[in-house]
């Protein structure tokens, strides 16, 4: 296996592995290393079939739920991701956003393979939370240092929400309920459960409030907070080419689905994998 970095700071290019048969318990034990070091990696030139993507994903963990969105049949933990060429209307994951933060126990990992990619365009930004942290004041720290975040997938899925109601013209099926207006808490800063390191926990798709501040004082913190974690330095952005499998961790990094390719196709099956409550 070969690890290439994308940037600086994080994200990584990995070739020469096959993951459509199981993997070797000492490369099981170098993918995740990579995983834990990188944050995202983008696995190239993999040939894999839904079930093959099923069978690699339990060698990392367990499936996570998977709310709004009708999966593939047969394969209830399988999202099909497609956006056909004429197709308009908001893009799925067009915003930047740690997959299904509104849950109490978020998933750790999702897994994306490029199955029709355009020519150029579609590719996935991510940002590193943990280096967004580590920028802060010693003073912006020790405010966040006790505060929650209130997260809820009602900007998305509630009823006004931008994927709230049916729309036939839509690729994929995505059906909001009530049920996205409930709301979680969780810490502003969380600690990486097996890296030990922290990172900020909150964004613009799914963080709607902090708990226990009037909204005209939360407003501007989570603001600043937004831009902050998105400044190019802590960036990365993964070119999809056929084939490629890019695994990130929700737990330490956000990402953004870019909406660049009118005019051409782009599907990919998503996994997500089960999380822990973040603390
Ligand atoms: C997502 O937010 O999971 C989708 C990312 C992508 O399609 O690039």
């Amino acid at each position: 296996m070969r690890v290439t970095p994308l940037t600086g700071r994080f994200g990584a290019d990995v070739t020469d592995i096959d993951l459509s048969v199981p993997l070797a318990p000492d490369d099981l034990v170098s993918l995740r290393a990579a995983f834990l070091e990188h944050s995202v990696l983008a696995i190239r030139d993999q040939d894999l079939s839904i079930e093959a993507f099923e069978d690699f994903a339990l060698q990392l963990g367990e499936f996570g739920d998977t709310p709004y969105i009708t999966p593939v049949d047969g394969h209830p933990n399988v999202l099909r991701l497609l956006r056909e060429s004429d197709e308009a209307g908001p893009l799925f994951g067009s915003g930047w956003h740690s997959d299904w933060s509104f849950q109490t126990q978020p998933p750790s990992a999702t897994l994306l393979f490029g199955i029709d990619i355009p020519p150029a365009g579609g590719d996935t930004a991510f940002t590193q939370q943990e280096a967004a942290y580590d920028a802060l004041s010693d003073g912006m720290k020790a405010l966040l240092s006790d505060l929650h975040g209130v997260h809820s997938a009602r900007r998305s899925y509630g009823p006004k929400g931008t994927f709230g109601q049916q729309d036939d013209r839509r690729s994929m099926e995505i059906v909001g309920d009530e049920t996205a207006l409930e709301t979680r808490t969780h810490p502003l800063v969380r600690t990486h459960p097996e890296t030990g390191r922290k990172s900020l926990f909150i964004n613009e798709v799914y963080t709607v409030g902090i708990a226990g501040l009037h909204e005209s004082e939360a407003t501007p913190i989570l603001n600043f907070l937004f831009n902050h974690c998105r400044r190019i330095d802590f960036t990365c952005r993964v070119r999809w080419q056929k084939g490629t499998l890019t695994i990130w961790d929700n737990r330490c990094v956000q990402h953004y689905a870019i909406d660049d390719y009118f005019g051409y196709r782009r599907e990919m099956m998503r996994i997500t994998l089960a999380g822990d409550t973040p603390a």
